[in-house]
């Protein structure tokens, strides 16, 4: 489950992240600083009540997040007296410290997955996914700016979901209630992660592969749907034009504040083959990063298991088949670790 912890302390976030993860994902926000988004998670707030320059920023930001039923405030026991700030500024429940919001998170966790259980609906987390990528391609597509905290709701939606309950229930998800693009986004972001943790990546680790992961294709945002969603095999000229996404991709994420350098190699370098056959740069072995190594692996395996409308998706045995033929292109000792994460019911 996401937790968007908002704070005006950036000192406090190394503690809550401490109590809180890996059971849950933690997406920090400093108050007044960074946009705060809406989670189909809980929304944990740990500020000065007593400030009423924090007060006013508060109420805000929950004018806009009026949607999110879980409205977690932290107000310390000896200012007990704020309690009824909390509640004038939305609270849902009022806790004393990350001990009891820890309990509060059990609860609210286990009537979600009991509101989820025969449910018709797709699942919140996956409705909330679509709506981040939603956001991200309309911003291009309206040549506003990417939110980079979109990419990160997606990516920590998607690390709690796989931590919680594996890969396989994640791709039958994605599959049933994606399409196209953000299907394929979705697959290959779902499959990094579940990489990353067989291969016990650290959190950390595991964020930095997954936010490659989530903006990698980024750039079809600019390609023609009449070729990102052509049934069958492109023609050379319409080929052309998808082998430019990896580059209208990095231009669209450079400038972005707060980008790392190795989201847009990633970003640029996701096609590029060990033996150099691979594009825009036919980089080779030694020029391509571990972090690129792994998310092409769990890109062409994600391209392979896609669910088309017009094809059945290919069994992961036979599709991971497929990549151990690509000799000479992916490294063979991350291939014979991906089997795992590959073949995993
Ligand atoms: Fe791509
Ligand atoms: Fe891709």
């Amino acid at each position: 489950m996401l937790v968007c912890y908002l704070t005006d302390e950036p000192g406090k976030i190394p503690a809550i992240r401490a109590a809180l993860e890996p059971r849950y994902s933690v997406v920090p926000r400093v108050l007044g600083q960074e946009p705060v988004f809406a989670p189909s998670g809980v929304l944990m707030v740990d500020a000065d009540l007593r400030q009423p320059t924090c007060v006013e920023q508060i109420r805000h930001v929950m004018a806009d997040l009026k949607t999110v039923s879980e409205r977690l405030f932290v107000v310390h026991r000896h200012l007990h007296h704020l309690m009824a700030q909390a509640f004038a500024l939305g609270a849902t429940e009022v806790v004393h410290n990350a001990r009891q919001a820890a309990a509060k998170l059990t609860q609210v966790e286990a009537a979600m997955r009991a509101a989820e259980t025969g449910s018709e609906h797709a699942p919140n987390w996956i409705t909330d996914c679509g709506k981040a990528f939603g956001s991200m391609f309309s911003a291009i597509g309206q040549r506003n700016a990417i939110h980079l905290a979109d990419a990160e709701t997606v990516t920590a939606q998607i690390v709690a979901s796989i931590s919680q309950n594996g890969l396989s229930g994640w791709l039958d998800n994605v599959r049933k209630y994606h399409e196209g693009t953000f299907q394929h986004c979705l697959l290959v972001t779902g499959i990094a992660v579940a990489f990353a943790l067989d291969i016990k990546f650290g959190p950390q680790d595991v964020k930095r592969l997954g936010m490659a992961a989530t903006l990698h294709d980024i750039g079809k945002a600019r390609i023609p749907l009449s070729i990102l969603d052509k049934p069958g095999r492109l023609a050379s000229n319409e080929e052309d034009i998808m082998k430019q996404h990896p580059l209208i991709g990095y231009d669209l994420l450079k400038d972005i504040p707060g980008i790392s350098t190795e989201t847009l190699d990633a970003v640029k370098h996701h096609h590029e083959y060990l033996d150099g056959s691979g594009y825009p740069d036919a980089l080779t072995a030694s020029e391509i990063s571990d972090l690129v190594r792994l998310l092409t692996i769990s890109d062409i395996f994600a391209a392979l298991i896609e669910s088309r409308p017009y094809r059945v998706a290919m069994p992961r045995e036979e599709a991971y088949n497929i990549l151990c033929g690509m000799t000479g292109k992916l490294e063979t000792s991350l291939l014979k670790a991906f089997r795992r994460t590959a073949l995993a019911t």
